[in-house]
Formats: structure tokens, C-alpha cells, sequence
């Protein structure tokens, strides 16, 4: 966006499953490297359409990479998730063997990180980072861009900004039976505006090889830890119900996010105060455009 970064940069809507149409963009321009961030990410609707999801994430990975390839683009960071790690205890290593994932979704994202290193031992020029999200939330502090799903959300931050905008009645909290400190789900939640320092910083220390670094805080938050700091934070209330797991949920999800800061410099700068914060100026500043348009 220019007036957050100052810049005009060159947009193209692509299907990035189409190779000759990634190709053509590649032939425009001097590329130094890649970012490929394009997936569907909902994991409830990756087990109602499994074949959607493999097609779409595995193909968009292969065609970008095949145009690297073509086009000699040597740096390729790609968005990973915490999901591959399946259910190891926490907190979750780059070192652990990673189990099966719960979801498609998961599984496309393990399947994708095997062909990307599979294809870095084949090009020895390659230098390929996989980048392992925890739980990214919050917006920009402009209240600019921020997160706004289609329809009702699937993850619990944007759920919670529009119980608290009044969109929505209550929040269902599921399950509160977990072996965890309250008994709800514990998760890693980093501020995007972190996970986007993270990609700086791992294409500025790009190096050959396929390697995979957590993105994460390293620290466990619980659902309603997270909600009652919204409520805090924002001096507004978070209707909620205690209702049955959601299946595929794991207990807890955690970083050890030493390895990104000891080989990319890099660790977050946010907490769940300021990610509350910024999610909801980026709900409210969102409404009033919506009520004015
Ligand atoms: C977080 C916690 C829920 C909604 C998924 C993907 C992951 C990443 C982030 C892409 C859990 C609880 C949630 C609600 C709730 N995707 N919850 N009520 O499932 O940890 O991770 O999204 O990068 O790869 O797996 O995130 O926000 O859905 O859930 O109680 O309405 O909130 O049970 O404990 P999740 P989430």
C-alpha cells in the first residue's frame, strides 16, 4: 500500500497455478528473490475439499518454483506453518521430526516443504528458507490493512473482533477440557507486522540449502488469556460460551524460537497487548468504512 510504504510496486493478478503466466511476469522484470505466500490456509475447509487444497497449494508451489528455475532466482522463501510439527511436544523444534498433520491443510504444507528441499538438493544454487508461522494476528498500526475473512472466520482473533464490533453475538470457546493452565486451547500468537520483519530477514540471510525457522513469540497464550487481554486492552466486553472441541485442535502450539534469532537476527518486538490493540483499531477504522460506504 503507497501510503504505507511509499512505494508504488508492480501488482499482477495471476492464478499462480498457471506456469506461463508466472513466466510471463518473470520475463519483465530482474527478480533477486521469491516469497511465495499464495495457499488457501482454512483448516476446516481443507477437510471438506482435500483435492482443492492439494491442487491449489502443491501446484502454485511447483510453478513458482519452476519459473526460478527457468529464470535463475535463487532466493525462495515460502510460507510455511506451524501445522507441520503434528502433535509433538511443545515447545516445537526445527530439529523434530515432524508427525502427521490433523488437516489437508497441514499436510499440504509438509508435503510442500518436502518438494522445496527435494529441489534444493537438486540445484545446489538454491537457497530455500521455509518459514514455520505460529499464529499470526493483529494489523498494521495505520488500522490500514489488517485481517477481514470471507464470511464467518475460522481463526479466534478476527472472531473476536466482530463479537466485540456487534457483528457477531458471542464467541464459542471450544473446549475448556484441555490439560492446559484454564483448560482452553494455548497458542503462539506473533503480530504480523513480526512476521513480515521475519521474511526481510530471511531473505537478507538467504543461503543455499533448504532450512526451516519457527516464527513465533516462543510464549503460550490460552483462548480466553487472549480474550480477557482483548477486553482489557480495549475496554470491551467478549460474550463468549464454552462449547465442544473442534476437532483437530491440538491442546497447545508453541515456538522455540531461538533459531530464527541466532541465524536471521531476528526475533518478535510485539505482545498480545498490542496485538489486541491493533486488531481492534483495525476492526473499528474498518467499520467506519463500511457503515460509510
Ligand atoms: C486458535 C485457538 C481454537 C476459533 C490455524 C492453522 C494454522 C494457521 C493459523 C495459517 C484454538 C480456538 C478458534 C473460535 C476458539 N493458519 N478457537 N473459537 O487452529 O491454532 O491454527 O490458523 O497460517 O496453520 O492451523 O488457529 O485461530 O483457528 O484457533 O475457541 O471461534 O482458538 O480451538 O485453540 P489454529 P485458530
Amino acid at each position: 500500500m503507497p501510503s504505507i510504504t511509499g512505494e508504488v510496486i508492480p501488482f499482477y493478478e495471476v492464478d499462480v497455478t498457471n506456469e506461463s503466466k508466472v513466466n510471463a511476469i518473470f520475463s519483465q522484470h530482474t527478480i533477486e528473490g521469491v516469497i511465495h505466500f499464495a495457499g488457501y490456509k482454512a483448516v476446516g475447509e481443507s477437510v471438506e475439499k482435500p483435492l482443492m487444497y492439494y491442487a491449489n497449494n502443491l501446484m502454485s508451489t511447483i510453478a513458482v518454483m519452476n519459473a526460478c528455475l527457468k529464470h535463475n532466482v535463487k532466493k525462495f522463501v515460502f510460507s510455511s506453518s506451524a501445522t507441520v510439527y503434528g502433535d509433538n511436544a511443545v515447545p516445537f523444534k526445527e530439529t523434530m521430526t515432524l508427525l502427521p498433520t490433523t488437516n489437508p491443510y497441514g499436510e499440504t504444507k509438509a508435503m510442500c516443504e518436502r518438494i522445496l528441499t527435494d529441489t534444493a538438493k537438486a540445484n545446489p544454487q538454491l537457497e530455500v528458507t521455509l518459514l514455520r508461522y505460529f499464529n499470526p494476528i493483529g494489523a498494521h498500526k495505520s488500522g490500514l490493512i489488517g485481517e477481514r475473512p470471507n464470511g464467518i472466520p475460522n481463526n479466534l482473533m478476527p472472531y473476536i473482533t466482530q463479537v466485540a464490533s456487534g457483528e457477531r453475538e458471542y464467541l464459542q470457546v471450544f473446549g475448556n477440557d484441555y490439560d492446559t493452565p484454564d483448560g482452553t486451547g494455548v497458542r503462539d500468537y506473533i503480530h504480523v507486522v513480526d512476521l513480515a520483519e521475519g521474511h526481510v530477514a530471511a531473505m537478507k540471510h538467504s543461503k543455499p540449502g533448504a532450512h526451516a525457522y519457527n516464527l513465533g513469540t516462543g510464549k503460550g497464550t490460552s483462548v480466553l488469556e487472549l480474550v480477557q487481554t482483548f477486553e482489557r486492552v480495549n475496554n470491551i466486553k467478549v460474550p463468549y460460551k464454552i462449547v465442544d472441541r473442534r476437532p483437530g485442535d491440538l491442546a497447545e502450539c508453541y515456538a522455540d524460537a531461538k533459531k530464527a534469532y541466532e541465524q536471521l537476527n531476528w526475533k518478535t518486538k510485539y505482545d498480545v497487548v498490542q496485538m489486541c490493540e491493533d486488531a481492534w483499531r483495525y476492526e473499528t477504522a474498518k467499520q467506519s468504512v463500511l457503515i460509510s460506504e
